[in-house]
C-alpha cells in the first residue's frame, strides 16, 4: 500500500447549521493542533448551505461558503464530505452521490442511517468509501467507537440509556419543578432544546433511530428500526412523577437493547428506574449509556448528547479517523456493519418481553374493588409486589398504585383491557415498565 506523505485531507461540509458551525469552528480554530496530533494537515475547503447570509459568529476564509451543493459533491479536491443537512430525502441523495463519486462521508444523521443504513453502507462498500457516524448517537460520547471497537471482544448482554437530551430535559423539569408535560415542553422550546416540531424527540422516535445504530453494532445485526417498540413521554403526568418519587424511582425515557437466550429485545419507552441507579441521576440535556459486556462487566458512558461543539467534536473525530486511513494508503475500511440477518438471533415481539410494572388505576373507593382488580391480575399470572391507595373518597375514584413482579407484556395488556372495562374503574390505567429491579 502506498503512503501519501504529508498528504492534506480536504473536507467539505454540507449544511451550515448548529453542528456544521461547530465542526467548521473546530477545523478552523484548531488547524495547527489537529495537524500536530493527527500527523497530517486537514483543510476545510468548502461549505454549502441554502442560507449563506445568516451570521453564525464564525469567520470563514473568503469564498468557501456557497449555495452550490452539487459543486461540492463533485469537487475532485475534496476527500471527505460531511453531511449535516438532516432529514432523510435530500441527505440520502447527497450521501449516495458523494459515495458514488468516491468520497468518504461523515454524517450525524441518525434518522437516515436507521431507515436507509443498509443501502448507504452497501453503496459505500461498493465504492470503497467509508461512512463515519460517531456524531449520530449521543453527541460527544464516543459510543460508536466504544461499541464497535473498544468492546468488540465482548458479548454484549445489555445496553440501556438516555439518548435523547430533549426528552430528558422535559422529564427533569417535570420532576424537579413539578411542571406538567406541556409546560416543560414549552420551556425546552424556549431554551432551544427542542425543535418547533418536537415529535421525534417526545415520541421516542429519535431514541429509536439511535438505538437502531447501537444494536446493529453491538449484536452484528442489520439496521432494525421497524422492529423497535417505540413509546414516547407525552402521556407522563405530574401524578406519575410524584408516585414514582414516593416509591423511590425516577421516570426516564430509556432506549433498551438486551440479548439473552438467543433473542434480542429492542425498545424505547418511559421507564421507572430506581432513584439510586446511576442513570437516574442523569439530568437535563445530558445523555448516558450503560453497557454490560461479558468481559468488561458494567460500564457507564456519560456526556453531552447534542449541541454545536459537542456534536462538532464527534464529527471531527470521524474526519481524523478517515483522514488517517487516507494518508496511510488504506484503500478501504471494513465498517463493522453487517448486511446479513443473523439466523441465530431473533428480535422479540414486545408482547413476549418480561418486566416489572407500575400501574396507576383510577378506581372507586368502595369494598371489593381491590379483590376484583387483583383477581384479574392474578388470572393473567401477574403478581402484585406492593400497593398504595391515596386519599379516601367514599364511592369516588381514587388513584390505586401497584408495583408488580415480573410479568409478560402480553398478559399485562390483556389484564389491563379487562380492568379498564370494569365499571368501578374510570379512565385508562396508566402503566409503566420498571427496569433495574429484577425479582
Ligand atoms: N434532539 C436530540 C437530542 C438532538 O436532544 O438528543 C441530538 O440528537
Amino acid at each position: 500500500m502506498k503512503r501519501a506523505k504529508n498528504r492534506t485531507v480536504n473536507v467539505g461540509i454540507i449544511g451550515f447549521g448548529t453542528v456544521g458551525t461547530g465542526t467548521a469552528r473546530i477545523l478552523l480554530d484548531k488547524q495547527a493542533d489537529l495537524e500536530r496530533k493527527a500527523g497530517f494537515p486537514v483543510r476545510l475547503r468548502r461549505i454549502a448551505d441554502l442560507d449563506i447570509k445568516r451570521k453564525r459568529g464564525i469567520k470563514l476564509p473568503a469564498g468557501i461558503l456557497s449555495r452550490d451543493v452539487e459543486a461540492l459533491v463533485r469537487d475532485p479536491e475534496i476527500d471527505i464530505i460531511v453531511e449535516l443537512i438532516g432529514g432523510t430525502r435530500a441527505a440520502r441523495d447527497v450521501i449516495l452521490k458523494a459515495l458514488k463519486n468516491g468520497k468518504h462521508v461523515v454524517t450525524a444523521n441518525k434518522a437516515l442511517l436507521a431507515e436507509a443504513g443498509q443501502e448507504l453502507f452497501r453503496t459505500a462498500a461498493k465504492n470503497r468509501a467509508v461512512i463515519g457516524f460517531e456524531a449520530s448517537v449521543a453527541g460527544s460520547i464516543p459510543i460508536i467507537k466504544v461499541i464497535r471497537e473498544s468492546l468488540i471482544g465482548n458479548s454484549i448482554s445489555n445496553i440501556y440509556g438516555i439518548i435523547n437530551g430533549t426528552a430528558n430535559y422535559i422529564l427533569t423539569k417535570m420532576t424537579e419543578e413539578g411542571l406538567d408535560f406541556g409546560t416543560a415542553l414549552g420551556n425546552a422550546q424556549a431554551r432551544g432544546y427542542a425543535e418547533a416540531d418536537p415529535t421525534f424527540d417526545i415520541e421516542g422516535i429519535d431514541s429509536a433511530h439511535k438505538l437502531t445504530i447501537l444494536a446493529a453494532l453491538a449484536f452484528g445485526i442489520p439496521f432494525s428500526f421497524k422492529k423497535i417498540y417505540t413509546e414516547g413521554i407525552t402521556g407522563i403526568t405530574p401524578l406519575d412523577i410524584h408516585f414514582a418519587s414516593e416509591l423511590g424511582y425516577k421516570i426516564k425515557l430509556l432506549a433498551i437493547a438486551k440479548h439473552a437466550d438467543g433473542a434480542i429485545e429492542l425498545r424505547v419507552h418511559p421507564t421507572m428506574l430506581p432513584a439510586d441507579d446511576l442513570i437516574s441521576s442523569v439530568s437535563g440535556v445530558f445523555n448516558a449509556i450503560f453497557v454490560e459486556g461479558d468481559a468488561t462487566g458494567e460500564a457507564l458512558y456519560y456526556g453531552r448528547g447534542a449541541g454545536e461543539m459537542p456534536t462538532g467534536s464527534a464529527v471531527v473525530s470521524d474526519i481524523i479517523d478517515i483522514g488517517r486511513r487516507i494518508v496511510s494508503g488504506a484503500d478501504t475500511w471494513l465498517q463493522g456493519i453487517t448486511m446479513t440477518a443473523r439466523t441465530d438471533l431473533k428480535i422479540k415481539k414486545m408482547d413476549d418481553i418480561r418486566t416489572c410494572y407500575y400501574l396507576r388505576i383510577s378506581a372507586l373507593d368502595k369494598p371489593g374493588v381491590l379483590s376484583r382488580i387483583s383477581g384479574i391480575l392474578g388470572s393473567h399470572n401477574i403478581s402484585i409486589r406492593s400497593m398504595i391507595q391515596k386519599g379516601r373518597k367514599k364511592e369516588k375514584a381514587v388513584p390505586l398504585v401497584m408495583m408488580t413482579h415480573e410479568a409478560r407484556e402480553r398478559d399485562m395488556r390483556q389484564a389491563l383491557r379487562e380492568i379498564n372495562r370494569l365499571s368501578i374503574v374510570s379512565g385508562r390505567t396508566m402503566y409503566l415498565r420498571v427496569e433495574g429491579d429484577e425479582d
